[in-house]
């Protein structure tokens, strides 16, 4: 399934083959998980904390002894992580040092339209745009990405991605674990040639085999024996995640994409499309000291990340029976059909039948109202997973085939993954903000490539 032609007028990757040799596969648990480092503000106002950060390359070690030139966000190859608040401002400015086009998106914000990122609304290069963030929305664990027109398949694989953690009151109260018990873990694949570097070419997922855990091959991290919260985020281009300790011990999962789930959600794995985000708490007190616990990705049969068990620590955190109810939403009073499907002509994936064109509008959306979009990926004649993304709104799953969306979907969502052949619905309110939105498959190279579509809200 990695052999597509490519639609016409899209030639720019068109010659890409790669002939030489891959790097060794790295040996697992060498490297101790990095944490992204947090940004500090340039200015803190009175309502409002301001940033710089410069997207610039980088050469990063991400596999041990070798240099991999990268693409960064102030020059770490996971970016720096925003900290913030439900309520209160961000600004950020970005400077632009590479030489092609970025667009910032923060995946998963309820932003105006000129603060979204929109594909062709670029940073040229050379030059600093300002983007603005009320953070009106609930705590969540959000991520900020490239998302330049055709290009942000590349400029997120090269490595401009980085954690936006928002917090709110309600949710400190609850008690989960904080500070350096909550841990952000970004979950990328890459292909390294010989000498270190990051092949791209399009679509080529398969031969993307390297995992990567903030940006390192199967790191271990020590941890104390008490309770910890991982935001687990899939920020690779194309890769199904599916997360499981090892002999099955439970994970309990406390909040998808968009914040808290109505409920902790225990289970033995969690999957994730490419931007969804699964924030799990571990109990790791339920382990004698020494103990190695792997997390592995179940569908390549490799390992992620290994927990290193210390001593037991004193622990005030908990996980509470209820978290944070999922809001009613009104009655919708529009339904949508969004098809996703291989174009034979076309050579390519769509939606509802065409390639993007920045410049047409595909849904005109009365602000304020209520939708359900029927999602549907049709299997014929090439049956593929896809994912949909809706920038703007953070919308509920209600089922998937006609089967309500089961514990760990009952959160926000703003990324819903699709089988082949699958159908699922889901509701969201066009509330605040007019203007142009995309939406799109999240597995990058799909959307790079067309597979996106534009909603106006008028
Ligand atoms: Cu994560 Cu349209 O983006
Ligand atoms: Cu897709």
């Amino acid at each position: 399934v990695q052999a597509f032609a490519r639609p016409a007028g899209h030639h720019h990757h068109a010659a890409a083959v790669f002939r030489g040799r891959a790097a060794a596969a790295p040996e697992p648990f060498t490297v101790r998980l990095p944490l992204p480092p947090v940004l500090k503000p340039s200015a803190v106002l009175a309502d409002a904390d301001v940033y710089r950060l410069t997207t610039r390359p980088a050469v990063a070690e991400l596999l041990p002894g070798l240099r991999t030139p990268v693409l960064t966000y102030g020059g770490s190859f996971v970016g720096p992580t925003i900290r913030a608040t439900t309520g209160r401002r961000v600004i950020v400015h970005h400077t632009n040092a590479l030489e092609t086009g970025t667009s910032v998106h923060l995946h998963g914000a309820h932003v105006p339209a000129a603060h979204d990122g929109f594909p062709t609304d670029l940073i040229a290069p050379g030059t600093t745009r300002t983007y603005e963030y009320a953070n009106q929305q609930a705590a969540a664990t959000l991520w900020y990405h490239d998302h330049a027109h055709h290009m942000e398949a590349e400029h997120v694989y090269r490595g401009l991605h980085g954690f936006y953690l928002l917090e709110d009151p309600g949710e400190r109260a609850l008690k989960l674990p904080r500070g350096s018990y909550d841990i952000p873990i970004m979950l990328t694949d890459a292909r390294f040639a010989e000498d270190g570097g990051l092949v791209f070419i399009m679509d080529d997922s398969g031969n993307r085999t390297t995992l990567l855990a903030n940006g390192r091959p199967a790191p271990y991290l020590p941890v104390a024996g008490r309770r910890y919260r991982l935001r687990l985020l899939n920020a690779s281009n194309m890769r199904v995640f599916q997360l499981r300790l090892a002999g099955g011990e439970e994970l309990v999962q406390v909040a998808s994409d968009g914040g808290l789930l109505p409920a902790p959600a225990p289970t033995d794995t969690t999957t994730l499309s490419a931007a969804e985000r699964a924030d799990v708490v571990i109990d790791f007190s339920r382990y004698p000291e020494g103990t190695k616990l792997v997390l592995d990705d179940v569908l390549s049969g490799q390992p992620v990340l290994r927990f290193d068990v210390g001593e037991r620590e004193r622990d005030d955190s908990r996980v509470p029976s209820e978290l944070r109810p999922q809001d009613p939403l009104p009655e919708a009073t529009i339904e949508r059909d969004v098809t996703l499907a291989y174009d034979v002509d076309l050579g390519w994936f769509t939606i509802n039948g065409k390639l993007f064109d920045p410049e047409r509008v595909d849904f005109t959306i009365n602000e304020g109202s209520t939708e359900i979009w029927r999602i549907h990926n049709s299997a014929d004649p090439i049956g593929v997973p896809h994912n949909l993304h809706v920038h703007l709104v953070q919308f509920q799953v209600l089922d998937r085939d006609g089967v309500p969306a089961g514990p760990q979907e009952r959160g926000p969502k703003d990324t819903v993954a699709l089988a082949p052949g699958e159908t699922v619905r889901v509701k969201a309110t066009f509330a605040d903000h007019r203007g142009r939105y995309v939406f799109h498959c999240h597995q990058l190279d799909h959307s790079s490539m067309g597979m996106m579509a534009v909603f106006e809200v008028v």
